[in-house]
């Protein structure tokens, strides 16, 4: 992993505020208003390691994905991997797993962090998951086909389970329908889910590739959903290496994150980032504007454990806390009113003052219009799930609480 040249130092000295290679692997956070440089920052450093030949992974939902695009140097193209909205890289996240057992508990995984695990009572989730073994067995594993074989064999499933048929729709196929159509309702998620897999951490990983997904121009809960179930693949990627000579440098950047975390297990999956990704040799680097959708025991680990925090100047409450972080160096003051593209790190237990340097020239033009041609298959739970009204979901709340009574 390089060391990485931050800007310039302007407290007397005129060296370049660097991050030493030891400690990048222990993350970096930055905080900072808007419009104060903490984008053109992580561009900055993102060019810096793509020279190298180790994995750049970049998760967005502004405009740094397409700055970062236009500035990158002509030789690194080849190792790009662009993921957009509209021409996604498809992903299978089941598939990783090695046996049918392992591949089921990956789905229910997948299922708590994507649809949260308040939705379904303990019992409800045991029915569930025994319907699932059933299909698991007639099926190879991906969203579509699981979830067709299950409309298809609905008779057999019931079957095999001891129930009655309308018993089996009432109890099981009905959620667990609820439950898959999150992932399939939308055209753009079926893009992802159901089109033939092409992107593979391990292939990032091994292959050294840069990896940009640019999740803008949708609503919050699509980037939370895809962000959030491709930050699950990637994590268990790189915290299942448990060779050590299998792990391998990976720079992981990730602005506005808190775009990205979705119900407490995304944000258990954030905390394992920060708290192992040292040993793994993944050297996280996340920025935010404020401490909004951040959670008090998720922002009090990564203030506590980064090997680097920046703040540009920030709001009142965000600088008091950095304040602290910073070792009540600086009067809360100076921290919230700091000139624009101007900024504070603690750097290896060293605190400094400095500039960064001004975006690079464009050396080519992003294309906002790419579109993935391939027709998307259709939603194979259309016909039974009527609504996604808010009357719909409340019915269904209430059936379950009823039910958990
Ligand atoms: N060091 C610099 N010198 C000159 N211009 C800069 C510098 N850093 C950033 N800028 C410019 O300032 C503007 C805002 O910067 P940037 O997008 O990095 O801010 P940000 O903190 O990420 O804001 P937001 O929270 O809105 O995303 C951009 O147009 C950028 O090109
Ligand atoms: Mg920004």
């Amino acid at each position: 992993m390089r060391t990485l040249t931050l800007g310039i130092g302007n407290e007397g000295d005129s060296l370049a505020a660097l991050i030493p290679e030891s400690k990048r692997y222990r993350s970096t956070y930055i905080i900072g208003k808007p419009g104060k440089g903490k984008s053109a920052l992580l561009a900055h450093a993102i060019l810096q390691d793509v020279k190298k030949p180790y994995a750049t992974i970049v998760f967005d939902t502004g405009d740094l994905i397409p700055d970062v695009y236009e500035q990158l140097p002509d030789e690194v193209l080849p190792r790009v991997r662009l993921f957009t909205i509209q021409a996604p890289i498809p992903h299978n996240p089941i598939v990783r797993a090695k046996d049918k057992g392992e591949q089921l508990a990956d789905l229910f995984d997948i299922i708590n962090i994507v649809v949260g695990q308040s939705s379904s009572t303990r019992e409800l989730t045991e029915r569930q998951r025994r319907a699932l073994q059933i299909v698991f067995d007639g099926t190879t594993p991906t969203f579509l086909e699981i979830t067709q074989y299950l409309v298809d064999h609905k008779a057999a499933v019931a079957k095999a389970m001891n129930m009655a048929g309308e018993d089996f729709d009432k109890i099981v196929f009905d959620s667990l329908a609820d439950r898959l159509n999150e992932f399939l309702m939308e055209e753009r998620r079926r893009r992802v889910l159901c089109l033939p897999a092409e992107l593979d951490f391990d292939e990032v990983l091994d292959k050294g590739q840069i990896l940009l997904v640019w999740l803008s121009g949708v609503s919050p809960a699509t980037i939370r959903f895809i962000g959030s179930l491709l930050f699950q693949s990637l994590s268990s990627t790189i915290l299942e290496r448990e060779q050590k000579n299998k792990r391998k440098d990976c720079a992981l950047y990730i602005d506005e994150f808190a775009d990205f975390i979705r119900f407490a297990k995304g944000a258990e999956n954030f905390m394992r980032m920060f708290r192992n990704g040292r040993k793994y040799l993944a050297a996280l680097t996340v920025a935010h504007t404020d401490f909004k959708g951040v959670d008090d025991k998720l922002l009090g680990t990564i203030h506590s454990v980064v090997g680097t925090c920046i703040a540009f100047s920030c709001g009142a409450s965000e600088a008091q806390k950095l304040h602290h972080v910073f070792l009540d160096r600086y009067p809360v003051s100076t921290i919230a009113a700091q000139p624009d593209y101007e900024a504070i790190g603690l750097i290896d237990n060293e605190l400094i003052r400095f500039a960064t340097l001004p975006p690079k020239k464009p050396k080519r033009e992003f294309d906002y219009t790419r579109v993935d041609p391939r027709p998307v298959p259709p939603n194979p739970l259309a016909a039974f799930v009527k609504a996604t009204s808010q009357e719909a979901t409340e019915d269904l709340e209430n059936y379950r609480r009823k039910r958990k009574a």
